[in-house]
């Protein structure tokens, strides 16, 4: 209705113009202002239909309705013709219009007025630009904001040092403190990749966590198949850990003793090389070597972790895991638990995780939340790092920090994340872990783009 009424309005206007020039005594119109087009996040073209009496136009752009203010350069903005582009604008922003016939000295009354949004979104306030590491050194109990690391990755002025150093106070090395890359025979070492780690942290002022001493899934081939008898096998592994934390001593601060060494099914010692050759003592025998290594060599502050996974869902492994922490501490050989924390946005729930946590609290031992990412694809059932689980994984990120950092002093050790980059991940295609597809485990995405999952950190240190 509206179109036709303009339509015919506009071609009598027309037939007008051809023909017989209006008197110029004949009333000066009202234009009617239409609807814009060629809207963009920036622009709009505002239109209205010719007043046949008029010489020109005046056009009001505003951000209220009632005209209350007008845009710079849009108050009574002089116009010929029935359409003018508007620019200059913001995104997503409510403007108005309205247009004035002018004739000579004689201006018309305002049209009616034109409601327009442009395109796009309200830029989102700017992220929190303080970095982890100086948010959680100010806090009135700080504690070592971590990551793990790899040695190739440590190359001085690039932009991978330049986060890790503005964000973290803590690395572990990812596998190159490990027994497989450092052994390399009875005696032999290669000590290459885990000295490189080790002198990056010591010449920046960053902490050292060593990882890991004992880990049934990092045994050399040699050792693997060694054929002595079992009490050599054990002497193989005493001189091991005394090399080690013997050549760290003073430059490491904490070592995990032994890793993953409880099952997953019945709660029962997990059944590794260690415990067939050496007997369910090894662990115990283990950290005892470390702590004598570490005495010998003038280190009488080293902490000693034992450090484990999945234990705040898995009760019967969580209580396996504080059988064994007893048994050290009756012992004295224990400073800490590591909870490696390789989550998902669902599990484990608040609850579980302060429940888990709380129980290493009351012994007064060291908590280390010693390996964290947050899994948002477990499933294989997103191709991208949707919005829904970009908040959710945020939420998580926000969720376990604030546990953390709600212990009390004497607990706080480090909050370890495995690694800072999405794609540098080992999570994504992960056989082993049966991780099938692409994931976004991390704060930083691959172009070294802050991520919700780092205000989410942030927030957690409120
Ligand atoms: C993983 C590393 O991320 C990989 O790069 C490496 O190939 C295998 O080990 N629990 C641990 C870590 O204690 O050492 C593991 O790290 C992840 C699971």
């Amino acid at each position: 209705m509206g179109i036709a009424f303009f339509l015919v309005f506009t071609l009598l206007s027309c037939s007008k113009d051809d023909g017989n020039s209006p008197e110029p005594s004949a009333k000066l119109g009202i234009p009617f202002a239409s609807t814009a087009s060629n809207i963009t996040d920036t622009s709009f073209q505002a239109n209205w239909v010719l007043v046949p009496e008029a010489e020109s136009y005046l056009i009001d752009v505003s951000t209220s309705s009632s005209f209350s203010m007008m845009l710079t350069g849009y108050e009574a903005f002089v116009v010929q013709g029935n359409t003018v582009s508007v620019i200059g604008l913001s995104p997503a922003i409510n403007y108005y219009y309205r247009v004035r016939a002018k004739r000579g000295a004689e201006i018309s009354s305002n049209s009616n007025a034109i409601t327009v949004i442009t395109t796009g979104v309200i830029p989102e306030e700017p992220e929190d630009p303080t970095f982890l590491k100086v948010k959680a050194n100010a806090l009135a109990n700080p504690f070592f904001v971590g990551v793990a690391v790899k040695s190739n990755q440590l190359t001085e002025g690039s932009s991978y040092d330049t986060v890790l150093k503005n964000e973290f106070s803590s690395i572990t090395a990812e596998y190159e403190m490990k027994m497989n890359p450092i052994s390399t025979g009875s005696g032999s070492y290669n000590w290459v990749a885990a000295d490189k780690i080790v002198k990056y942290g010591n010449d920046n002022g960053i902490n050292v966590h060593g990882h890991a001493l004992v880990w049934h899934n990092a045994v050399p081939n040699w050792l693997a198949n060694f054929s002595g008898t079992d009490a050599e096998f054990a002497l193989e592994v005493k001189k091991y850990i005394t090399d080690v934390v013997t050549r760290y001593a003073g430059k490491v601060k904490s070592w995990d003793v032994v890793n993953e060494a409880v099952n997953d099914n019945d709660g029962g010692l997990r059944n590794t090389i260690f415990l067939q050759k050496m007997g369910p003592n090894y662990i115990k025998d283990c950290f005892q070597w470390a702590r004598d290594a570490a005495n010998a060599a003038g280190d009488t502050n080293l902490l000693l972790f034992y450090n484990d996974y999945a234990t705040s869902t898995n009760i019967n492994k969580q209580n396996k895991v504080y059988t064994i922490v007893d048994d050290l501490m009756a012992n004295n050989l224990i400073d800490g638990v590591g909870f490696q924390m390789h989550n998902t946005y669902l599990s484990p729930t608040k609850i579980q995780m302060e429940t888990d946590i709380n129980r290493a609290v009351v012994k007064g031992l060291k908590i280390h939340v010693s390996e964290l990412d947050i899994q948002v694809n477990q499933n294989n059932d997103i191709t991208y790092l949707t919005e829904e689980r970009n908040l959710a994984q945020k939420a998580k990120y926000l969720e376990i920090v604030k546990i953390y950092n709600a212990l009390p002093a004497a607990n706080k050790y480090a909050l370890t994340v495995w690694g800072f980059k999405d794609n540098e991940s080992w999570i994504p295609y992960n056989t082993d872990l049966n991780h099938p597809g692409n994931d976004w485990p991390l704060l930083y995405d691959k172009d070294f783009k802050l991520k919700s999952a780092h205000t989410g950190f942030l927030e957690g240190l409120n």
